[in-house]
This record gives C-alpha cells, sequence and structure tokens, in this order.
C-alpha cells in the first residue's frame, strides 16, 4: 500500500471496505492481477471467453479480432445477436419480468415504477410501428427527446429493429440538430412536444420543426412526438404522429432482428479539436459487452442494487450506464427528468434517500456546485438525509480535484463507499481506466487502473514509452472491443485523429495528457492536450464555438477561443472577438457580449456559450498571420506573460486585451 502513496504527493490511500471485498465481481487485487495477466497471456482468448459467458448469441461468432484492416477491427464480427433482446427478453426469460427496470422521476417529483415485462411490450410497439413506417436496419433515426422512459424506449426501438440510432442532446440548438440530421443521413426523428427542466416547460418538436425547416432534410419522412406536457405543438401532417398513437395500433411483440456483432449500433456526434462534430460510430457486440462488464467490474453490480446515472441519454454516459448497461445487467436503475437544483439543492440526496439508492453515479461538476449549494443552504446538505442505501459512488467525465473527492467520499457516501472515478470517452463506449470497488485501493484524485484488457500507457511525441513519474500523452496500445468503429462517413478523419502517424499509427490517441505514479503506476489525467474543452463535463470544440462567432458576419470580424480553468465548471470559455465595428468599452461592451454570447447560445446550444468575451482592435498574430492561442490562454488565465513575444506582428494588442475585461 505504500507504494501508491506517491500519487500527485497525495498521502491519503484508501483501501477497499473489507465486507466490499468479499462477493465482489472482481474480489481483491489478487482477482484483478490474474484477469489482466490473463489478457496479456491470451488476448484474444480472454475476449472471448467474456463476450461468450455475459452477452447472449443468436449465432455465436467463431472469429474473435480481425485487424487485418488495422485500425478499422471488428470483433466477434460474424456473431449475431441483437441489443435490445439482451436488455430485456434475456431478463424476461431469466424470471424478471416483474422486476422494476426503470423507477422514473419526473421533473415534478412524480415516480413511475416500469418493469422488465412493460418496458419489452412497449419497446416491440415502437419497433414494430417504426417497421410499419418502412425503417429497417442499417437506417438512422434521430432521437431527441428529455431523460424519460420514452427517450430510453426510443432507443432500444431502434436496437430491436437494427436502426443505427443518433441521439442528440435535448440542450442543442436547431442548428446542431440540423447538421447532425443531415450528417446521418436521418430517415425518423423520435421527439417530445417539450420537456421539463426545473420546473420549466422548454420547447423541444418546435426545434426539431425549425431544423427540418433550414433544408437537405427531404429524407426524414417521419417524426415521432411523445406528449410530455400537451403543451401546444405543431403537427405537419402526413410527416409528425404522436407516440401513443402509434403504441396503440402495434402488438406488444416484435422479433428482433439478429444482426452481426459489427452492425452500427449508434452514432453519437462529439466535438474535436478541428472542424465539425465527428459522428462516433459504436458497434453491436464489442459496445454491449463492455456496457454489461464495466456495470459487474466497476460498480460491481447486484441483483438488490437501485443504481443511478445521473447523465442524459444525450451523451454517452447515458448511453452506456443508463440506456444499456444497466437494463443489459438486469439491474433497476433511476431514470431522473428534471435537474440537481429544482426544487433546491438537496434534489439528488433526497432522491438517494427516497429510492434507497445503492450505486451513484454523476459528474465532478455536479459535486462541486451541489457542495457550494450547502454553503448557501445548509438544509441542502446530504448528511441531513439518510443515504445509508448507498454503497459505492461514481465519478466521470472530468478530473475531479481532490478536495470534492474527500467532500463526495465523507459526506455522500458516509466514508464507507468507494468511489469509483471512471476515465473513459465517448469514443472509448465504455469505462478505460478506474478503480474496482472491491479490489483498487483509491487515491483522492486518481483514475487508478486500467481495466483488464485495456493496455493504456503514456507515450512521447515520437510515441515512446515515458518512465513512470513522467507525464505525457495517454494512449492505448491494443484494441478493444468497445471502441469506436470509425467516424460516421470520414474514415480517414478517424484514422489521422485517433491513429496518427508520429505516433507510429498504431496507438490509439485518446486525447489527454497523463501521468503515472512513479511507485504504484496510478494513472491521473491531466485534461485534454489538444483544442478541446471540458466545460462542466462537457465536451467543446474551440473551433466550433469560433466558427459560430464568426458565422455572425454582420458583427464579427475574427474570434479566437481558449479555456480557462474555472473553480466550478473545471474550464470555462473564453472568447477573444474582434468586431467589423468600433470596439465597444465599457456598458457597450457588456451588451454586445450579452447579443454574442445568446447567438452562440442559439447556434450551438446554451452549454457553449462563453463565459467571458474580451473585445479586441485585433489578435496576437505573428508576422505570417497565425493566431497565437498561447499567449490569449496566459491573458484569460490573467497569467504574466512569460513566453517570447519577438515574434508577434502587433505587441501592443497584449496590453489591449489583457485590460479588457
Ligand atoms: O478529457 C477526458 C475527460 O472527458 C473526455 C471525454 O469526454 P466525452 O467524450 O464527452 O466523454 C465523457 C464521459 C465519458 C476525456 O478525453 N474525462 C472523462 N472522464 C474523466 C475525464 N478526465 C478525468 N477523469 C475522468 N474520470
Amino acid at each position: 500500500m505504500a507504494a501508491i502513496q506517491s500519487v500527485m504527493q497525495e498521502t491519503r490511500v484508501i483501501a477497499p471496505p473489507q465486507g466490499m471485498v468479499e462477493g465482489a465481481a472482481v474480489s481483491g487485487m489478487p482477482a484483478y492481477q490474474a484477469l489482466v495477466a490473463e489478457a496479456e497471456r491470451d488476448f484474444e482468448g480472454f475476449w472471448a471467453r467474456l463476450a461468450r459467458e455475459h452477452l447472449e448469441w443468436k449465432k455465436p461468432f467463431t472469429k474473435v479480432l480481425d485487424s487485418s484492416a488495422a485500425p478499422f477491427f471488428k470483433w466477434f464480427e460474424d456473431g449475431k445477436l441483437n441489443a435490445s433482446y439482451n436488455c430485456l427478453d434475456r431478463q424476461v426469460a431469466a424470471g424478471l419480468g416483474d422486476k422494476v427496470a426503470i423507477r422514473f422521476e419526473s421533473d415534478d417529483g412524480q415516480v413511475t415504477p416500469v418493469t422488465y415485462k412493460a418496458l419489452l411490450a412497449r419497446v416491440c410497439r415502437l419497433a414494430n410501428a417504426l417497421k410499419a413506417m418502412g425503417i429497417k436496419a442499417g437506417d438512422r433515426v434521430i432521437i431527441y427527446m428529455p431523460m424519460t422512459v420514452e427517450g430510453v424506449m426510443a432507443m432500444q426501438a431502434c436496437a430491436r429493429i437494427g436502426a443505427t440510432h443518433s441521439v442528440v442532446f435535448g440542450g442543442f440548438s436547431a442548428k446542431s440538430l440540423h447538421e447532425r440530421i443531415i450528417d446521418a443521413g436521418a430517415v425518423a426523428i423520435l421527439t417530445a412536444d417539450e420537456q421539463m427542466r426545473g420546473g420549466k416547460a422548454l420547447p423541444i418538436k418546435s426545434i426539431v420543426d425549425e431544423a427540418l425547416a433550414m433544408g437537405g432534410c427531404e429524407a426524414v419522412r417521419n417524426v415521432v412526438v411523445y406528449r410530455r406536457t400537451a403543451g401546444a405543438v405543431a403537427m405537419t401532417a402526413g410527416r409528425d404522429q404522436w407516440l401513443h398513437d402509434l403504441e396503440a395500433g402495434q402488438a406488444d411483440t416484435c422479433e428482433p432482428e439478429w444482426v452481426s456483432a459489427e452492425h452500427p449500433l449508434f452514432i453519437l456526434y462529439t466535438s474535436g479539436s478541428t472542424g465539425r462534430p465527428k459522428g462516433i460510430q459504436h458497434s453491436t457486440g464489442g459496445y454491449l459487452l463492455w456496457a454489461l462488464l464495466t456495470m459487474k467490474w466497476t460498480f460491481d453490480i447486484k441483483p438488490g442494487d437501485v443504481f443511478w446515472c445521473t447523465a442524459d441519454i444525450g451523451w454517452v454516459t447515458g448511453h452506456s450506464y443508463v440506456a444499456y448497461g444497466p437494463l443489459a445487467a438486469g439491474a433497476t436503475e433511476i431514470v431522473f427528468e428534471g435537474v440537481p437544483t429544482y426544487p433546491n439543492a438537496g434534489r439528488f440526496w433526497d432522491m438517494i434517500a427516497r429510492h434507497k439508492c445503492s450505486i451513484f453515479y454523476t459528474a465532478p461538476t455536479a459535486i462541486r456546485s451541489l457542495i457550494k449549494a450547502c454553503d448557501v443552504d445548509p438544509a441542502a446538505h446530504p448528511k441531513k438525509r439518510d443515504l445509508s442505501s448507498l454503497r459505492i459512488l461514481g465519478s466521470v467525465g472530468e478530473p475531479i480535484n481532490p478536495e470534492a473527492w474527500m467532500w463526495y467520499h465523507d459526506n455522500v457516501g458516509g466514508g464507507r463507499c468507494p468511489i469509483v472515478d471512471t476515465f473513459w470517452q465517448t469514443e472509448t463506449g465504455g469505462h478505460m481506466i478506474t478503480p474496482l470497488p472491491g479490489a483498487t485501493p483509491l487515491v483522492p484524485g486518481s483514475c487508478t487502473l486500467p481495466l483488464p484488457g485495456i493496455f493504456a500507457a503514456i507515450v512521447d511525441e515520437t510515441g515512446h514509452d515515458v518512465e513512470n513519474g513522467n507525464g505525457g500523452i495517454l494512449v492505448v496500445k491494443k484494441p478493444w472491443p468497445s471502441m469506436l468503429r470509425t467516424i460516421w462517413g470520414d474514415p480517414e478523419r478517424y484514422r489521422k485523429t485517433y491513429f496518427p502517424a508520429e505516433l507510429g499509427g498504431n496507438l490509439y490517441l485518446a486525447g489527454d495528457g497523463a501521468v503515472r505514479d512513479r511507485v504504484s503506476g496510478y494513472f491521473t489525467i491531466m485534461g485534454r492536450i489538444d483544442d478541446v474543452l471540458n466545460v462542466s463535463g462537457h465536451r467543446l470544440g474551440t473551433m466550433e464555438i469560433e466558427s459560430a462567432l464568426v458565422a455572425n458576419s454582420r458583427l464579427v470580424a475574427e474570434a479566437a477561443v481558449v479555456g480557462r480553468p474555472d473553480d466550478m465548471t473545471g474550464e470555462a470559455v473564453v472568447a477573444f472577438v474582434v468586431l467589423k465595428g468600433k470596439r465597444p468599452e465599457g456598458e457597450d461592451a457588456k451588451a454586445m457580449a450579452r447579443e454574442l454570447r445568446d447567438w452562440v447560445g442559439r447556434e450551438i446550444g446554451p452549454i457553449a456559450k462563453p463565459k467571458e468575451i474580451r473585445f479586441g482592435d485585433n489578435l496576437p498574430k505573428t508576422r505570417s498571420g497565425k493566431i497565437m492561442r498561447r499567449l490569449l490562454r496566459t491573458i484569460a488565465r490573467g497569467e504574466e506573460i512569460t513566453q517570447d513575444v519577438s515574434t508577434l506582428e502587433n505587441p501592443a494588442i497584449l496590453e489591449q486585451l489583457k485590460r479588457a475585461i
């Protein structure tokens, strides 16, 4: 144990509780090490064993991994299965039909339990309705829905008929939605009339209408609308239909479409450092295997658990740990429509107590904001509730600072629940580096060790291993079943982005910097090394925000966007803008900043609004006209400029931008 004590000077090491080790899916470090060794000894045999043991196959696979077209890997390709079958029918067949699959809690606190049997029946009805519209395996369907049972149903129904879904987070703008509809080549959209958040009804269907009106969406022939609020919405005859009408006319059984393990289960758009968001394409077999297996390994899911992942289905966490993993594990999960601060900042803790939640999985941003909320409203403190049902806590999406970790551990977990700090990405499909609750000694702020079968490493710019204790580039050296298969419609971008030639072309580049502890080998993630920002656990490309700003051609001449650390949101977006007109000052600058923030909100979505906008007469550029973003980052952080500025065309601009706050 002493070995681990040097992680980032962090001296606290917390051993797994004895009661947790016994009976855990991975029980104790020797069990973890045995799995790691098995994967090292017989890589394909290891994955084949797990895929056979954990999934139900209609037709067993005969070949495990096909690397012949690397880095386009194929796993279990000649095997056939269905994701929805593995999540629903399989549980009913095992006698869990009357077990609650989803305990839905609405924004206003109403609780609706849905059993596996009932969920299966509704998924089948919707699947039949989609088939009746002519939607078939391989067609793309956009899901733009709030966090509801119907959202999960929509994903499961697509999976059932082999249609590839692409969920778009309900906070994205009509323009972002439009982009995704076009890129995916969608034939249908599943949506809702409105969504409820924090006591307010927000539009959804009207945003779909707006997106479709932007043109080029002729392939979209059907829009299915879930009536959530019964607010007034326009329905286009011949195109739009109510979900309840469709369900009413269909049988509650539907033979699943048996697809190849490589069949694309979904496309999920995420931000990169350049260009438009990329459609990350995931498989059926490999993806589902990992969603399920990590439920067992990382969350040690047991039949009596009540699992709650707070992520929205619009993000990958909501795919793997709301829509697929918990159901594939036959668990009872909570699906929550609302926000953590409504009706007050004690909502999460009240819900844990009310539902006797035993495994709770959320993002550091939420924890940090709820810590702060306790200062304002002591009644919101978790210690004011009975949280004794909890046994495991999880964290995801961004680095968790040791202070927030300790608060979470002591105040939410009562000092007895291990925290699994899970590092992974949209591209990885499921957890990559994480503690296991019944095995790994914990160190606050470290995601500890890779899961068995995941060959994570840290290398330098040329792809060579760096010694422990030195920071470097996080890579994965071997493929794994739930890895992305390609970028939808752009295989070359996939190859260049994730398997860059500079690193030798065969290492998966995560895009994060990391360091391993000298002694224990524990990983600590240092954050993105590209132009991707992580704001409240949401991934944003600086280039996307720049493009959104300059798209305002009436006002904006030039823009550069950088990130700066933020106590609450992890990172914050700072934009430097050169206007076409006069540089505004004082109140004028404030009003202009407001206008541009709202503009970005409409272009991308409210999550992308810059926290700060600084106006200048110009941007710092080299003589060849390249914007020096490094300098802008320094200015955004409020730090002194120590970099060499001799190559700068216009050094005086630095002073102006520094003062422009
Ligand atoms: O920078 C890492 C950070 O989130 C990025 C992936 O974002 P996304 O694809 O949106 O998926 C988020 C949910 C899996 C990573 O490149 N990240 C994610 N989890 C952690 C993290 N950084 C530190 N610690 C984590 N546990």
